[in-house]
């Protein structure tokens, strides 16, 4: 044989591998895939309501794909190596792809390399792991928020009701006397969110003074033991009361509630994620206001992230912030 029948004879098999690899990629669109999501601590109100969220869209984007989408819930119940363990069972149970919200978020390694040797993309979210972290392999997302900019809303909402209410200085004395109620220690959004609103506000112009801070680890009645003593210790000297977030500012409106202070007696209380009793309380004007941490658009993001991933094997139509990450923006709640 001459070289050109050769040549030819090359061109066909050529053509022929690349429409094979083509039929290929179709092959690999799953008509069925299970997702295994494992929670810090199923209690935590907001990654509660995250969680319905996702169950939802889940279903509507079955309904909608024709792809039966199964998911597996685990609570690690604050404990990273019960979480470790929820990841190899999930991955021994078949997973396609793991959603993973971290207890310790600076130690994700264990679940990585399981996940990695299983061929399993890990989507992380809410509490997002240190930097580098990710850039260990392709398959690795993250979906949360910028703590930065739910700080400066909170900062932003502060500045706003002492410029809309001077007489909220009830000492007038020019200077906003605060309590600052912190989530857990080392979680990205409480470092943040602390350091942030603060400055905002003091950006705006305003001299600020700490009178307390306090760490309620995210919980209510944790928020609520914390600020009874320290409503016993400073009293009327409090004129806003800055929580991390919306379970922690209704724990401080507990410990008024309990001390029956009068509303007309009480500081200004500004909270951070909209939980649905954040907002009543909002309503109620318990609360000042606070700032939407969009769970709906968290899980929205999340089950998108799965499908692309586990189903279509592409995540090109994926609208990522930066890198592989998804941050879902905040916005104002604000009773008036
Ligand atoms: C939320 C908190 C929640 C925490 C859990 C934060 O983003 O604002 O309400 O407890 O995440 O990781």
């Amino acid at each position: 044989m001459g070289i050109r029948v050769w040549r030819r004879l090359g061109l066909i098999l050529l053509l022929g591998a690349i429409a094979l690899s083509g039929c290929e990629k179709k092959e690999e669109e799953k008509t069925s895939i299970k997702v295994g999501v494992s929670v810090y601590d199923s209690h935590d109100t907001f990654l509660a309501e995250l969680m319905s969220d996702f169950n939802k869209l889940v279903t509507r984007k079955a309904d909608e794909s024709g792809v039966a989408i199964s998911v597996e819930v685990k609570n690690a119940g604050w404990n990273q190596s019960t979480q470790n363990s929820n990841a190899e069972d999930m991955l021994n149970d078949g997973c396609d792809i793991l959603c993973i919200n971290l207890v310790d978020r600076t130690a994700p390694t264990a679940i990585i390399d399981l996940a990695r040797q299983k061929n399993v993309p890990v989507i992380f979210f809410n509490r997002e792991p240190v930097e580098g972290d990710l850039d260990r392999w392709e398959h690795l997302y993250y979906v949360g928020t910028d703590a930065g900019q739910a700080g400066c809303m909170q900062g932003e909402i502060a500045a706003e009701a002492f410029r809309q209410h001077p007489e909220y200085d009830r000492n007038a004395d020019g200077e906003i006397e605060y309590v600052m109620i912190e989530g857990e220690s080392g979680h990205q959004d409480a470092i943040v969110r602390t350091e942030v609103s603060v400055s905002m506000l003091v950006d705006s112009g305003f001299k600020v003074k700490k009178l307390k801070s306090a760490i309620g680890n995210w919980l209510r009645p944790q928020a609520f033991t914390k600020m009874e003593q320290i409503i016993a210790e400073c009293g009327d000297e409090i004129e806003l009361v800055l929580a991390n977030n919306d379970d922690m500012a209704l724990g401080a409106i507990d410990a008024y509630n309990s001390a029956k202070i009068p509303m007309e007696d009480r500081p200004v209380i500004i909270g951070i994620d909209g939980t649905d009793a954040g907002v009543v309380a909002v309503k109620n004007k318990e609360m000042y206001g606070t700032v939407l941490n969009d769970k709906e658009g968290q899980a929205e993001a999340m089950v998108n992230l799965v499908y692309a991933e586990a189903v279509l094997g592409d995540v090109s139509g994926i609208d990522f912030t930066e890198g592989r990450y998804i941050r879902v923006p905040h916005s104002k709640i604000v009773g008036e």
